[in-house]
């Protein structure tokens, strides 16, 4: 028995070691960190955001910003517990690629060579998936001087309307469009990184069985010509954290952002987090995903 004890504590010694010492450390098993979610406005209102300057005498945005401390789940060696119908996110592991020895600087690079691969992948992988139509990708990267960095506030990109535009936009010929919306369609983000396996700044998600729809807030995107609508997540404890630690090149995460179909989960909440075991001097984390508009 007290063998066990020592072993455990050596072990244990071991691993917070190498955390420290060696930049190539990447941080495995549950972890405790902060996240940020919003709170309703409090006078009851509709929750906005100004994307620009908002007008004289109004604020910039009016809801709360709040961080709570919660368990994130490591979802590695129980990869096939989860999957979209039930939790609205799902994993691929061994994606083969032509992709390794690009940039991703180009975007005509990666909508010629990325997209068909990402399209191949979801007509494989998403159950009745029969059409797959890409609208647009994001690369973040994890430096002050980027375009986009990782997003540290709990959403889901999509609500129900703008998915149904999207449905209007994309699907070129009208009849066909209508004829889709009449079917299940689904929107679904591909996430993978582009430098190798993640060691800082890892995306966390909420199995959607967690969620309720009382735990998610539209917030209204108030652009100088026209108002958009992305979707704020509440603290709740009952919502149920998971990341995937070190995801590598050839790993896709899936997330749903909405579904037509009645009782399976909707949506996925997310957000990068700052994962306290980041080594000193870890990689920046860089990475890209595709939005796919999911006919069947
Ligand atoms: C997304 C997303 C944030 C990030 O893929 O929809 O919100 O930090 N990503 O990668
Ligand atoms: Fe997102």
């Amino acid at each position: 028995m007290s063998t066990v004890t020592t072993t455990t504590t050596t072990s244990t010694t071991l691993s917070a070691d190498l955390t420290n010492s060696s930049s190539s450390y990447i941080p495995r098993g549950p972890v405790e960190a902060e996240l940020t979610f919003l709170s309703s406005p409090e006078d009851g209102s509709v929750p906005f955001h100004y994307v620009e300057d908002p007008p004289e005498g109004h604020p910039k945005y009016n809801y709360g910003i709040v961080q709570h401390k919660v368990q994130i789940d490591d979802i590695r060696g129980y990869e096939n517990e989860y999957n979209l119908d039930k939790d609205a996110f799902d994993t691929v592991r061994n994606v083969a690629s032509a992709t390794t020895y690009l940039t991703f600087d180009s975007d005509e690079e990666v909508q010629k060579l990325y997209y068909p691969e990402v399209e191949q992948l979801l007509l494989e992988k998403v159950p009745g998936a029969h059409r797959v139509i890409i609208f647009d990708h994001t690369i973040r990267r994890q430096d002050p001087e980027a375009n986009r960095q990782p997003v540290m506030r709990a959403h889901s990109d999509q609500t129900d309307r703008a998915a149904e535009t999207r449905v209007r936009l994309h699907v070129p010929d009208p009849k066909d469009a209508e004829e889709a919306l009449k079917g299940r369609y689904r929107i679904i983000n591909v996430w993978r990184p582009i430098n190798g396996a993640v060691q800082s700044f890892p995306l966390a998600v909420a199995s959607a069985a967690s969620v309720q729809d009382s735990d998610l807030m539209p917030v209204e995107h108030r652009y100088p010509n026209r108002t958009g609508e992305t979707i704020g997540v509440k603290y709740n404890p009952n919502l149920r954290w998971k990341y995937w630690s070190g995801m590598s090149n050839d790993e896709r995460l899936l997330l749903k952002c909405s579904d037509t179909k009645n009782g399976v989960g909707q949506r996925v909440p997310h957000t990068a987090f700052v994962d306290p075991r980041t080594p000193e001097g870890a990689k920046p984390r860089e990475s890209i995903e595709v939005r796919a508009l999911v006919l069947g």
